[in-house]
């Protein structure tokens, strides 16, 4: 009993720690990862830079991963990954957020967030990284729109170890104007003699145009010798990735994705019409006659999961299923055996199911 106390008191005394320190730094805290932000820079029309430091529990990062940004709108509770644009060991870590219409996080970052405010972070992840294809050898960044984030940290990452050998920087966006990091890739192009980069102009034939598989191969013979980085939006992914699958390259590239894939329809007859949802935690049992994912029939049901990219990328939704059958909206795999981790955002329900929640 008195050890119980004792815990109890070394975490009331935590807690006051918090508080107290808090009031002198907003960012600091025992346990929760926070960033001040230090500036805020326009980089085009509809992107901005957002300059972050952050408390001493950031565990660093590597080139390519994402970090998830967590909100509040109006009382609701919102988190979105964002691609770390700085480079690993920068004073700052950056994140670059274009405006989507009508989208409530990037609008909000864009309207509302000002130097000295304090954003909520999570842990860096993703596998969307240079080490992952090895540094040396041939290199093709390849991006499109708000997809430069990534390959740019990549490209700082290489620049800050003198690591620039051999690489393609190739980038199609709608117009000049819409061109994130112009001036710096110039610098970076300028200063190693290993970079070349190219642009496509979408609304400029004289500029390249809208970038297809051909313009591709036409800008990149040696593609099979590069190894490739791309992220960029959905039509530019789903039109340029076959050009590595259908010549048996694909082991050469390496994609990431910033929206979800598309959902398979639900085969008719096949889904129930109610499910129940046991949550073995909270002892609450969710009915729903919902068709959508495990996380949206919670969040219906009032319930408030972790989760981050709500598309199968960050795994913070991942949740321990006890029993029952779901199936992955994506891939249409079943995960049928008892005690496998699923991830909410991902799964539909089969059968009545049980959920360490
Ligand atoms: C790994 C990863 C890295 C990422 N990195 C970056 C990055 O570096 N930079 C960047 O800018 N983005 C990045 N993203 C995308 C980012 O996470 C967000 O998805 C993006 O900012 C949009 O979020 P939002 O809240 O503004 O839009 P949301 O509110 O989620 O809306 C998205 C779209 O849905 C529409 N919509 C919203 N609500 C409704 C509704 N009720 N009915 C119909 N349509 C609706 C919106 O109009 C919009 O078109 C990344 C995503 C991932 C997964
Ligand atoms: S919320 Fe990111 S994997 Fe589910």
């Amino acid at each position: 009993m008195s050890a119980v106390r004792t815990l109890a008191h070394r975490f009331a005394q935590g807690r006051q720690v918090d508080f107290w320190m808090r009031e002198l730094d907003p960012t600091w805290s025992l346990d929760t990862l926070r960033a001040r932000v230090v500036d805020v820079i326009a980089e085009t029309h509809d992107v901005s830079t957002f300059v972050l430091a952050p408390n001493a529990l950031w565990p660093g990062h590597r080139a390519g991963q994402f970090v998830s940004v967590e909100i509040e709108v109006d009382g609701v509770r919102m988190e979105r990954c964002y691609s770390l644009s700085s480079a690993p060991g920068d004073e700052h870590l950056t994140i670059t957020v274009k405006r989507v219409p009508g989208g409530r996080v990037s609008s909000w970052m864009h309207d509302r967030v000002r130097r000295g405010d304090v954003l909520r972070l999570r842990k860096p992840a993703g596998e969307f990284v240079l080490d992952a294809v090895g540094a040396t050898g041939k290199l093709l960044l390849l991006s499109g729109g708000s997809g430069v984030t990534p390959v740019m940290s990549m490209l700082r990452d290489l620049s800050r170890r003198n690591a620039v050998n051999d690489v393609l920087f190739v980038h199609a966006a709608r117009s000049r104007q819409d061109l994130v990091f112009e001036q710096e890739m110039a610098e970076l192009a300028a200063r190693h003699e290993g970079l070349r980069v190219k642009y496509f102009l979408e609304n400029d034939p004289t500029r390249g145009g809208r970038l297809d598989s051909a313009k591709l191969l036409a800008a990149v013979p040696d593609l099979a010798d590069r190894r490739t980085m791309l992220c960029g939006p959905a039509g530019m992914m789903g039109a340029l990735s076959p050009t590595w699958t259908d010549s048996g390259l694909a082991h050469r590239l390496m994609t990431e994705r910033f929206a979800s894939a598309p959902r398979l329809a639900v085969p008719s007859g096949t889904a129930p019409a109610k499910v129940r949802l046991a949550l073995v935690k909270s002892g609450r049992t969710v009915e729903t006659e919902q068709q959508g994912t495990l996380l949206e029939q919670l969040e219906g049901a009032g319930e408030r999961p972790e989760n981050g990219c709500r598309m199968g990328i960050c795994n913070t939704c991942l949740c321990r299923k006890r029993t029952g059958v779901v199936e992955d909206i994506v891939t249409g795999a079943l995960s049928s055996a008892p005690d496998e981790d699923i991830r909410l955002c991902v799964s539909r329900a089969r059968t009545d199911v049980e959920l360490a929640l």
